[in-house]
């Protein structure tokens, strides 16, 4: 096979056979082809997309590039939830230690803070002492103690992805349904899970900025996941407006607690019992999303899964105690707040701006070596829908630097649009796109 004639196909519409897209995968890890053939096939799948059987086999293909967690020996069902990323999104803080408590292992391996988009590994980095580059054993150990465990990736899972994806980054690829289906679904099954939650989030906030883009997507996911042995649910959910009241790494992670004893605001509890919901139906906890949810409900209420996130903050090398002391008070030192302009009501808080405001914050980066800091981000003390007056207190913000604070001050009052009357409620999870395993 020549890599010539599988670009040539793919730039003429055809649809290419799953050996000759295993063979592309492996040639190029192997470093047998150059990536300037593998930045014009990206580009040809671009602009002529792939069948379902096509990313199915460029899924495949790209998990066998590397290996695969072993979770034998260890009990089922293992369910793992994973979100295209968003500002405030906190949820995965909530969710696994809530599936736990339910019975079900959440193997979850997550992503750092990139653009707009914060990271799980950076938010519980935040709590002193807590490691995320957890080995394969310490890993195994803590997911069938804990009943989850939180990891980084290590260099050896779907290295295939570590360099499409570096690519795509600069080849103006990144924004292809297939190629995005692949990269995400491939690190997943490496995780080996049996099922999984997708949180497809659209809107300013979002990777993917319109609903239909996000639809098409967690349709890919939700097919192509089925066609690799998984359950898959994917629920499309609203990121035009951040979720929750905090952004910023150990900010959420307290406000993740306040979730887990039931003192969590609606918007952000909304959609984490909703994707906890499917959860509990793909782990095979309840019999639909109805039931799910108030399963879900009782057992936060009954404490458990507070217990487990505390348990599993000490396993992974924190403390407790001193999360539970630092609470409310670890916050750097540069800090301001955003007033109220004019107008009766906030209408919206724009997400994206937000997020924006957030890399210069410290809250989250440019590019992937860039530093974040624990101590940086914003509580928002109003949100869409709240009665305002001129001069109340929108936003109180903790920055890394003075030069950071001074750069989003003004890209957060930009970000806040106010109405003379209350703007219609927002619908916070839209549809769920669901399949399963042939
Ligand atoms: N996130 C990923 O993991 N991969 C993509 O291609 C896009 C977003």
């Amino acid at each position: 096979m020549r890599a010539v004639d599988i670009i040539m196909d793919k730039r003429d519409g055809k649809e290419l056979s799953p050996e000759a897209i295993e063979f592309l995968v492996r040639a190029y890890v192997a470093g047998e082809i150059p990536d300037y053939q593998i930045s014009a096939w990206a580009m040809a799948v671009f602009f002529k997309g792939m069948t379902a059987e096509e990313t199915a086999s460029l899924t495949g293909a790209m998990l066998r590039s590397g290996a695969v967690m072993d979770l034998s020996g260890i009990e089922g069902p293992f369910v793992d939830k994973h979100s295209t990323g968003g500002v405030g999104d906190k949820t995965s803080l909530i969710l696994a230690p809530l599936a736990a408590a339910l019975g079900i292992r959440d193997p979850m391996m997550s992503g750092r803070a990139l653009g707009n988009t914060g990271g799980t590994l950076d938010k519980l980095e935040s709590i002193p002492g807590y490691r995320v580059n957890l080995d394969t054993e310490e890993f195994r150990r803590i997911l069938a103690r804990d009943g989850f465990a939180m990891t980084s990736q290590s260099k050896d899972i779907v290295p295939a992805d570590r360099l499409l994806y570096a690519l795509r980054d600069v080849t103006a690829t990144v924004e292809s349904v297939p190629l995005i289906t692949a990269s995400i679904l491939s690190k997943k099954a490496a995780e080996g899970a049996d099922a999984l939650v997708f949180d497809v989030k659209y809107g300013s906030g979002a990777f993917m900025k319109k609903i239909e883009d996000a639809e098409a997507l967690a349709r890919s996911l939700a097919d192509t996941g089925a066609a690799m042995g998984k359950k898959i649910s994917a629920l499309l959910t609203d990121m035009d407006e951040p979720l929750g009241n905090m952004t910023g790494n150990f900010l959420e992670v307290e406000e993740s607690l306040d979730c887990l004893e039931g003192k969590g605001p609606a918007d952000l509890m909304e959609v984490t019992l909703e994707l906890a919901a499917r959860m509990a139906v793909l782990g095979g906890r309840a019999a639909d999303a109805v039931e799910g949810r108030a399963l879900c409900e009782t057992c936060l209420a009954g404490g458990r899964p507070r217990e487990l996130f505390l348990s599993n903050v000490e396993s992974q090398g924190g403390s407790a105690e001193k999360l539970l002391e630092m609470r409310g008070k670890y916050r750097s030192g540069y800090s301001a707040s955003v007033k109220a302009g004019s107008g009766s009501f906030i209408s919206r808080i724009d997400a994206g701006k937000v997020g924006r405001a957030g890399i210069d914050l410290g809250v989250g980066r440019n590019r992937t070596e860039d530093a974040v800091s624990p101590v940086a981000g914003i509580e928002f003390h109003r949100k869409r829908g709240d009665a305002v007056k001129p001069g109340d207190t929108v936003m109180t913000v903790w920055a890394a630097g003075e030069g950071g604070l001074a750069a989003a001050l003004p890209r957060l009052r930009d970000a806040v649009e106010y109405s003379d009357a209350p703007p219609p409620p927002r619908r916070l999870v839209l549809k769920e796109i669901s399949a399963c395993c042939p």
